[in-house]
């Protein structure tokens, strides 16, 4: 069966979630069991006993090793059985005694694992500007009732934001703006050009006045968003979004907000993470109210315009993906012009 999503990094849960006891996560069609060894390197393996089928999350860990709750046999990293207790001394548990094991990453204070039981084509994303001096972040974990590909076409498109969070972070201003696309060789990106930033809230309140800004939105294949505005006088926020699908149209969204404001950024923060939080939330409640809608008129075909600028994109990667092709080639710039 063609698995639902591609074969993926995916952000299984914080590293502070994962202690001295085994944590179960459903992601992306499968179900995992993740632990630490003694040494405190993460693992991930299909939560589901070769024995009997008892969840390997429900049992507990001895010496590094994850022991099954119901008969007692006892796993390492790599997914093999190690000790059945009910054989006499000396019989060793038989070879196909093993369950799939995934490969896991530890970084920047989030476990990664890869959804294929191959081994990784490259590493996990890394958060741009994460540890650098002079920069502040925070975490927020968001839940979405929607597709990966519905979160990212929202974190990635400019004209909702002048109606889902009129006034907040985005107002209206009716002027045209240019756009520079184009595809790289991890998904693609667009560029704007002189756009609109009066009247928002959280512009008059986290942007100077005057200093030349760039702004640049990143699909990162297939499933992370990556805003960035940087400006002149070297202020500089990256809003880095990690979707991880639990279901068809469920989406837990992990989101690094990075921003470079000196030494009062502790103090920045104070405002930027609740605000962040209000409009995420502003997106959860439109996204949710499109899903139920979804439903109601069955998945019909949406109509896009030239406006809709990295959607095309999105999609284009993910069915490539999904249907084991090449992903779309690294392209010419597109030069598009749209009203913020
Ligand atoms: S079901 Fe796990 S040891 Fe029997
Ligand atoms: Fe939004």
């Amino acid at each position: 069966m063609q698995p639902a999503w591609p074969h993926a990094w995916y952000i299984a849960c914080r590293s502070s979630e994962l202690r001295s006891r085994p944590h179960a996560v459903s992601a992306a069609g499968q179900h995992w069991v993740l632990f630490r060894d003694e040494a405190g390197a993460v693992h991930a393996l299909a939560d589901r006993c070769a024995h009997r089928g008892a969840p390997l999350s429900a049992g507990r860990l001895c010496g590094g090793q994850l022991r099954c709750p119901y008969h007692g046999w006892l796993y390492d990293g790599s997914g093999r059985v190690t000790e059945v207790p009910a054989l006499p001394a000396g019989m060793r548990p038989p070879q196909a005694a093993r369950v799939p094991a995934y490969t896991a990453r530890e970084q920047q204070g989030y476990v990664w694992v890869w959804s294929g039981e191959e081994a990784p084509e490259h590493e996990p994303h890394r958060f741009a500007n994460f540890d650098a001096p002079g920069w502040t972040h925070f975490r927020m974990r968001t839940r979405f009732e929607a597709s990966v590909e519905a979160c990212l076409e929202n974190f990635l498109d400019c004209p909702h934001a002048s109606f889902v969070h009129k006034g907040w972070f985005r107002a209206p201003a009716a002027r045209t703006v240019k756009v520079v696309v184009r595809r790289s060789s991890d998904g693609a990106q667009a560029e704007y050009f002189d756009e609109p930033r009066s009247g928002s809230v959280v512009w008059s309140l986290l942007a100077p006045r005057r200093s030349a800004m760039r702004h640049v939105d990143r699909f990162i294949a297939p499933n992370v968003s990556q805003v960035d505005y940087a400006f002149a006088n070297g202020l500089h926020y990256t809003i880095t979004s990690c979707c991880t699908p639990v279901q068809a149209h469920e989406t837990l969204v992990h989101t690094v907000v990075s921003f470079r404001f000196g030494r009062i950024g502790p103090l920045v923060r104070l405002v930027f993470e609740p605000l962040s939080r209000l409009i995420i939330r502003q997106d959860v409640r439109m996204l949710a109210a499109q899903r139920v809608n979804m439903t109601r008129f069955g998945a019909s075909r949406f109509v896009s315009t030239r406006a809709d600028l990295l959607a095309p994109h999105i999609a284009a990667w993910n069915a490539a993906l999904r249907e084991g092709r090449d992903p779309p080639a690294v392209g010419d710039e597109q030069h598009a012009e749209i009203r913020l």
